[in-house]
């Protein structure tokens, strides 16, 4: 089993250098741990990075098509349906509130809807739905640190 994980990690490592356009002998694996030859003053390993990356990239165009009308572009709650929405549209930037709420309840609003927000459930692979989660989540986290001080509203 855990050679099994080794070579699954390997396999992501060279995924992740071709997508890195890095030729394979330039990586170490350690363990199970994989460095490629990026810069550094990051905790996060690199090769999953880019898996949540591409994971955030699918949720915001999920997002774009789906989520915009009521919850507007940046997901503040203000998309254009939003004043005939009652109780408004929530405001997903709202990193407090966002903090209450776990991965899977997110998930299970957006599959079972909430108020008038319908159900996506139908629409929406699972595989989806967490792409979502994660967008939603940047919302309320903002660019790295950019929005790291909003917490003094
Ligand atoms: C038709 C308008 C509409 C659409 C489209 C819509 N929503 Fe909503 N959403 C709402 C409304 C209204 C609420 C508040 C419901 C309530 O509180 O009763 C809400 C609530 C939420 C919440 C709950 C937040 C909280 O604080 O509990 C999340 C998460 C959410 N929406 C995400 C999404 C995502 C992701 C999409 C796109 C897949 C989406 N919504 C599409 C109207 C919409």
């Amino acid at each position: 089993m855990k050679d099994h994980g080794k070579i699954t990690a390997g396999l992501a490592a060279l995924t992740a250098a071709a997508a890195f356009g890095v030729s394979a002998p330039a990586i170490q694996a350690v363990g199970s741990q994989i460095w490629l030859p990026r810069p550094a003053a990051t905790t996060v390993e690199p090769a999953v990075l880019n898996l949540a990356a591409a994971q955030e990239a699918v949720g915001a165009e999920l997002f774009r098509r789906q989520c915009v009308a009521c919850h507007g572009a940046k997901g503040a709650g203000d998309g254009p349906a939003a004043p005939v929405l009652t109780p408004p549209p929530a405001d997903l930037t709202d990193a407090k509130r966002m903090g209450e709420v776990i991965d899977e309840d997110l998930a299970k609003i957006i599959a079972d809807g909430k108020g008038s927000m319908p159900a996506f459930s139908k629409l929406l692979k699972s595989a989806q739905l967490d792409a979502l989660v994660r967008y939603v989540r940047s919302l309320s986290a903002g660019e790295g640190s950019a929005k790291g001080d909003s917490e003094e509203r």
